[in-house]
């Protein structure tokens, strides 16, 4: 099997948000107000989030470098989006139910400690007959998704494959308690189809992981959607595993081809992404590693200004913040370049945890569409806990209904981003906290007003007495 990797594409986050302050405030505010009299939103701007929480200003949108956060109404939730997301990639492409051999789905958000959020899928097949079926769920914080998609490829190249496609699905509702966490939240669901002659074509020699025993984020706690977080420490697990990958990396390819691996050999980067800030530093750190190697993707001005850190240890160039600031300054014509296009969707829906690296590589190819062939990807996956990998995409533009093209047309990025609707925090907050209350329960059925989903979304109708839950398409 020939250039076996991912076939289609497409997106699916909320149509609500909110964004991180507010400068606009009486304009947003009375707009806001409009809105929630006919409440028709769930999409919080990052703008408004500041000054509701009282943080100084700039601090969410430029400090975590986000502009709006999704989140999913009492309506959706996990299982919803990925009915919503699979049923449109197979009416969207055209792909027959029963030509799915293998689905997997990777989520950190736990509804059920058995069933998995696959046999809720199975909805779509078995009504055109189609029970045979593999795969399961994959969960380790936002690397379920990766872990996926490795399955689904892995059997695509096997002798097991039995030339039906495969399909991964990542969905994900990020939310935080109360506190410095809660802005960096998001929710999202991607569904991606798999098999050979694909347009983004996996470099299966070019991999390497990093796994490790911490306690950077995890969620303990079974009566509570809320994750435990350490946030200081999971930026620095994130940081020392995106090192360690990359160093392998580097070394296996130098083996490999004979010749030595830097920045310069990826077109662009793709992070998973919690808050744009940490994509930022995560590409000054790159930058930082090529020069500690020498490498030929680093001028003169630029070792000049690293020189004075090269003698720094592991721990202390962590914690320099001399060495953050100037390997930024260092790195930003470079991460305008190779970085930033993969940025719009993460910044703009927030932390989508597995869904989050798909959603910035959909947003490269939503920004570059017709400029993509022959590139290389590097992408970084990272979950908390800790497993990470760095692996590489090829891309080609493809036979249609397969190609970047008709991608980028059926995942209508700009269609999906304009028709949001912003809420206050307010209304956020009021929805988590019914959702706390709700989370683990039966016996309720979810509010009747569902103006704001767009036709063919699924929705949370009700959970009955025994803990059933119905979903139904609008
Ligand atoms: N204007 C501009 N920047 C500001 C402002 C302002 N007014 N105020 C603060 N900042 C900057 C800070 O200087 C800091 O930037 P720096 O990191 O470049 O120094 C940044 O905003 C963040 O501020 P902090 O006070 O350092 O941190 P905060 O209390 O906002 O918490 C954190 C951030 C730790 C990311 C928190 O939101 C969190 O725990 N999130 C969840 C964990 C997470 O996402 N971890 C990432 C990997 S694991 C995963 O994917 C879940």
């Amino acid at each position: 099997k020939n250039d076996v990797g991912i076939l289609a594409l497409e997106i699916y986050f909320p149509p609500t948000c909110v964004q991180q302050n507010v400068m606009l405030t009486k304009a947003l505010f009375f707009h806001s107000f409009l809105l929630s009299l006919f409440s028709i939103i769930t999409l919080v701007p990052q703008e408004a989030l500041e000054v509701h929480d009282g943080a100084s200003k700039g601090k969410y949108t430029i400090g975590h470098g986000q502009d709006c956060m999704a989140f999913c109404s009492e309506s959706e939730d996990v299982i919803s989006m990925s009915l919503t997301v699979v049923a449109s990639l197979l009416e969207k492409y055209n792909i027959d139910p029963k030509q799915i051999g293998r689905l997997e789905v990777g989520s950190e958000t736990v509804i059920d400690k058995s069933k998995s959020i696959k046999t809720f899928l199975m909805q779509i097949f078995e009504e055109h007959g189609n029970t045979d079926i593999e795969g399961v769920d994959s969960t380790n914080a936002c690397y379920g998704g990766t872990a996926a998609l490795f399955n689904v490829v892995n059997w695509v190249e096997s002798s097991s494959w039995d030339g039906r496609y495969g399909l991964v699905v990542c969905t994900d509702s990020a939310v935080y308690a109360e506190g410095p966490a809660r802005p960096t939240g998001g929710a999202a669901a991607i569904a991606m189809l798999i098999g050979p002659d694909a347009p983004i074509v996996f470099e299966s020699k070019i991999r390497a992981s990093h796994m490790s025993h911490v306690y950077d984020f995890y969620k303990p706690d079974l009566a509570s959607e809320y994750p435990v977080v350490d946030g200081k420490l999971s930026q620095t697990c994130y940081l020392t595993a995106l090192d360690s990958c990359y160093k392998l990396l580097c070394a296996k390819f130098e083996k490999l081809n004979g010749k030595p691996f830097s920045i310069s050999d990826a077109d662009y980067i793709v992070f998973h992404s919690p808050y744009n800030k940490l994509v930022q530093k995560s590409f000054a750190r790159l930058c930082f590693m090529d020069f500690l190697r020498n490498a030929s993707s680093i001028d003169e001005s630029a070792k000049e200004k690293l020189a004075p850190f090269s003698a720094l240890t592991g721990d202390e160039s962590y914690a320099s913040r001399d060495l953050e600031k100037v390997s930024q300054q260092v790195a930003k014509p470079l991460y305008d370049l190779k970085v930033q296009p993969t940025t719009l969707l993460p910044k703009q829906v927030g932390n989508m945890y597995t869904a989050s690296l798909y959603a910035a590589l959909v947003s490269l190819i939503h920004n570059k569409t017709t400029t993509l062939e022959g590139k290389r990807v590097l992408m970084f996956s990272y979950g908390s806990g800790l497993t990470s990998t760095m692996f590489s995409f090829r891309l080609r533009e493809g036979q249609h209904p397969f190609s970047l093209s008709n991608i980028v047309s059926v995942m209508d990025v700009s269609g999906k981003l304009d028709s949001r609707q912003e809420v206050t925090p307010e209304k956020f907050i009021a929805t988590l906290q019914l959702m706390e209350h709700r989370y683990g329960g039966k016996d309720f059925v979810t509010s009747k007003d569902r103006s704001h989903l767009s036709l063919g979304t699924y929705y949370l109708k009700e959970v009955d007495s025994k803990y059933r839950r119905f979903y139904v398409k609008k």
